[in-house]
């Protein structure tokens, strides 16, 4: 007979991964994928049918095996707001967590409380990033809008009410919003009270908080009839996408992440909960009852990807050239805020080229622009460590940027210490598997994770000639610059 199969899905902003594991095993049996359309920072907004239409099309290539699947959980870019009306349509295309066009707001917000209670009150100090910040936004530009809305989600609670109809989320996606309080557990009607008239009646607006293997409900008959899905498929509280990729690698306390995708981050597993009043760390909730202290910057493999495009090369060749060049020289350094910057938060700032010289080579630019989005994400690895973070000297990568050779080898050289690139093809769908299997089997989904042996990964050495503190020294004051 064959065995029963969970799918996995991770809905980020450039496409939807959906993964069909066993159950039992986890081994990964297909993976389907259908693209998002493009956005372009400073304004990044994406039209939720659009996610559906990826979701059905990621799906049909899976079709073979759909009816074995008993159990599914949806995991997706995190702070996005999605608003929708009485009748259930969404109201505008949603703002995502790049577009930074409520730097505004944001300014406003930690004006009117001040960094160290916003960080007390929720976990975080407002950037554009958070979903408050637009909420505020559309409270001042578009309050048409903000009149007609009956429910506010994020985009993962998005498909998770068009799979269930239940108006759901979990603690980690909730603890990205500024109004829910990862250290309380419940919604923060005194946040919500600074952007909207009338906080109270907009808790009922807000989605239930479902614990980490709770169940949400059946997958609604309809839908699963055309998706091909069972009807008797259940489906999970889904989670924020970096809180799904922490269950995807089996992450265990003080062990630190670094995730290389359109965003770059920077995370660690915790037991307490991180008040950051500087603003550099989110001291987010995850997804198995723990806490995610986690950096975002906004610059990370699309960086590589433009300069690739200046040097008229494509990538690969970009990483064979920067793999060729000479020893790194500290003085040349690229500070990559080509989208502005969330950490440290630059909404408006530009990147950044120091330290040129007439014996500068195409290779030089090429290792810059691969350790300029490196030691941005090194940065916030400090800033973990001085909001006191736990951490054991291990480092593991991950994200599509983990895939090139030039990016492992520089991570390394610049950390001095062996770096840990993580087996995982799409850890954010597999940590979205484990959810699914956690709440089907009713285990714990760290036990899930670790029966699945999620946790491998191959080392990459430092090389011994590169001075990593150095270099690393040397960006942090071209930053400072900036
Ligand atoms: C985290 C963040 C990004 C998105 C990417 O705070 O904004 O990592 O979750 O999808």
């Amino acid at each position: 007979m064959n065995a029963p199969l969970v799918a996995g899905v991770d809905s980020s902003t450039q496409s939807t991964k959906v993964e069909l594991r066993e159950l039992e095993t986890g081994a990964l049996l297909a993976t389907g994928r259908a693209p998002h359309p493009a956005t372009s920072p400073p304004v990044s907004e994406q039209d939720p049918a659009s996610w559906w239409s990826a979701l059905v099309e990621a799906l049909a290539q899976l079709r073979p095996h759909l009816d074995r699947v008993v159990a599914m959980s949806v995991a997706g870019q995190q702070h996005g707001l999605v608003v929708v009306d009485a009748a259930g349509t969404t109201i505008r295309p949603a703002k995502l967590w790049n577009d930074t066009t409520s730097a505004a707001q944001a300014a406003a917000l930690r004006k009117r409380l001040g960094a160290g209670e916003w960080a007390s009150r929720c976990g975080l100090v407002p950037v554009a990033s958070f979903s408050i910040t637009k909420l505020a936004w559309l409270a001042d530009e578009e309050p048409h809008h903000l009149a007609r809305v009956d429910r506010v989600m994020l985009p993962h609670d998005w498909l998770t009410w068009r799979l269930t109809d239940q108006h759901v989320t979990d603690r980690g996606d909730a603890s990205g919003t500024g109004w829910w309080s990862p250290v309380d557990g419940s919604y923060r009607v005194d946040l919500l009270g600074l952007v909207v008239d009338d906080p109270e009646a907009w808790l009922s607006k807000l989605p239930a908080v479902r614990g980490p293997t709770e169940c949400v409900g059946p997958v609604r008959g309809d839908v699963a009839d055309a998706l091909g899905l069972s009807r008797d498929v259940i489906v999970g509280a889904g989670t924020g996408d970096n809180m799904a990729a922490a269950l995807g690698l089996a992450l265990k306390p003080r062990e630190v992440t670094l995730s290389l995708g359109t965003s770059g981050t920077a995370y660690a597993v915790a037991t307490s909960p991180t008040t950051d009043a500087t603003g550099a760390v989110a001291g987010f909730a995850d997804a198995a009852g723990g806490f995610l202290p986690l950096v975002a910057t906004l610059n990370a493999t699309k960086v590589t990807e433009t300069v690739a495009r200046w040097l008229d090369v494509d990538v690969a060749r970009l990483a064979e050239m920067a793999l060729a060049a000479a020893a790194p020289r500290a003085e040349l350094a690229l500070v990559p805020y080509f989208d502005g910057e969330r950490t440290p938060d630059l909404p408006a700032a530009t990147g950044v080229w120091r330290g040129l010289r007439n014996d500068t080579t195409r290779e030089d630019l090429a290792r810059a622009a691969f350790s300029g989005v490196v030691n941005g994400l090194l940065a916030g690895v400090d800033a973990l460590r001085s909001a006191g973070v736990e951490m054991d000297g291990s480092l593991r990568l991950i994200g599509g940027g983990a895939r090139s050779a030039a990016y492992r080898q520089i991570t390394a050289d610049l950390w001095g210490s062996p770096v840990t690139v993580h087996a995982a093809a799409e850890p954010v769908a597999t940590g979205a598997c484990v959810q699914a299997a956690a709440m089907h089997s009713g285990r714990g989904p760290l036990d899930v994770a670790a029966s699945w042996r999620l946790d491998a990964g191959t080392q990459v050495e430092p090389d011994p000639q590169v001075d990593g503190a150095a270099l690393r020294a040397a960006y942090r004051d071209a930053a400072r610059s900036v």
